[in-house]
């Protein structure tokens, strides 16, 4: 399929006007994690997957999750429904997702465990998934974008050598301290197979990428430069070459008082914020760098609801009118978040006009 140009998909797509330089108010919205389990619907289609990552390579199924919230609050954007983890499992680590307790990998700790990994192997698994973007843009509203996406290498990596989530990545960090060429290495397989697995999703019909660097904040500057901003720059770099109408959104979570430096060096063109990040500092990013910000009410509050919420809608909106904005979550829907909390957000967003 061949990729139409971005101002075309702009006119189309109100949520790619960013993009192309357009303040638009209101601002287009999506949520991370706008699938999953909050919606008794994904639950249902869950439950007749078998595990998760058997929904993950369903083109049916994973097609029909990610449509679910569309259906429901007619997002600007649906995003492929899929995990971070798709691409150590492609490269042939052994992943699985034990029930309320999140991944677990065989950890890759010596140069052994890395010789296990197969880049040529990838092409099976990553196919699936190009299956399901093909099957999304299809059946998508013409309106909506579709964005695809993957975890950045530092943040996979986290999984890779750690075997499962924690909340200080200490035996990535050390690794990466200890052994910095063999980390090195595992990180340019990731940035390799990053590339095929995200390029493959713009031929099948993906408007913009989004990359998840969920841990980058657990790492001191110079560390964050080698293993967050130069990996970044280097699957960006090269994705632009070959789509170079295709918008990237880096989410460098916690990257704080980095995060202009973040976007001058990787030259991504959108920046995910989280939920620290303050709103007068948000504006000012969208002002002097050149990339459309995005985020960051808190998930929490949209569990909360009320008027808490709308107060912060409320000053989100007036901060950031006339920026290049998307409305955004500074983190993933939470599974307690009430349905119709998310209603009501996009209620008040859209009435912002
Ligand atoms: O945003 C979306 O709706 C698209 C789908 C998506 C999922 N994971 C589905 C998912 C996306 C974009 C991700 C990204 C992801 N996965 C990240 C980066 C963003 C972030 O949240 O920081 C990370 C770190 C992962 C790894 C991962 N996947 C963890 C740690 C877990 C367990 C935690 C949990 O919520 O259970 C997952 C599982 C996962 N990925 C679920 C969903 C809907 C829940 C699994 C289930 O249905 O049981």
């Amino acid at each position: 399929m061949s990729v139409q140009t971005l101002a075309a998909r702009a006119s189309l797509r109100r949520f790619l006007k960013p993009f192309v330089g357009e303040a638009v108010s209101p601002p287009p919205i999506w949520l991370m994690r706008q699938a999953g389990r909050y919606l008794p619907e994904y639950r249902a289609t869950r439950s007749q997957a078998g595990g998760f990552l058997d929904l993950c390579y369903s083109p049916k199924l994973a097609c029909e999750v990610t449509l679910q919230p569309i259906r429901r609050y007619g997002f600007d954007a649906a995003i492929l429904f899929s995990d971070i983890l798709v691409v150590p499992d492609a490269l042939g680590q052994q992943v699985s997702f034990v029930e309320g307790e999140g991944p677990r990998l065989d950890p890759i700790t010596d140069a052994a465990g890395l010789t296990k990994l197969d880049p040529a192997k990838t092409a099976g698994k990553f196919a699936i998934v190009w299956e399901t973007v093909q099957r999304l843009r299809q059946d998508l509203p013409s309106e909506t974008a579709l964005i695809g996406f993957c975890g950045a290498p530092w943040t996979v990596a986290t999984y890779m050598v750690g075997g499962r989530g924690s909340v200080d990545q200490a035996a990535t960090r050390s690794l990466a301290y200890q052994q910095p060429a063999l980390f090195g290495e595992l990180i340019n397989i990731l940035i390799d197979s990053s590339v095929t697995y995200l390029s493959g999703q713009v031929k099948s019909g993906a408007d913009v990428l989004q990359i998840f660097d969920s841990w980058a904040g657990s790492l001191p500057d110079d560390e964050f430069q080698r293993w967050v901003v130069v990996p970044t720059q280097a699957i960006v770099a090269k994705l632009r070459q070959l789509h170079p109408d295709v918008p990237i959104i880096g989410f460098p979570r916690g990257a704080d008082v980095a995060s202009a430096n973040f976007v001058e060096k990787t030259q991504v063109n959108g920046l995910s914020c989280n939920t620290s990040m303050p709103l007068a500092h948000m504006a000012r990013l969208a002002a002097e760098t050149n990339a459309v910000v995005q985020g960051n009410l808190d998930p929490l509050l949209l569990v909360a609801g009320g008027s808490a919420l709308e107060a912060r809608v409320a000053e989100t909106l007036s901060v950031m009118r006339g920026k290049r904005f998307i409305f955004n979550l500074g983190h993933g829907i939470v599974p307690q978040t009430p349905p119709e909390h998310v209603a009501r957000l996009v209620e008040l967003v859209r009435q912002a006009a």
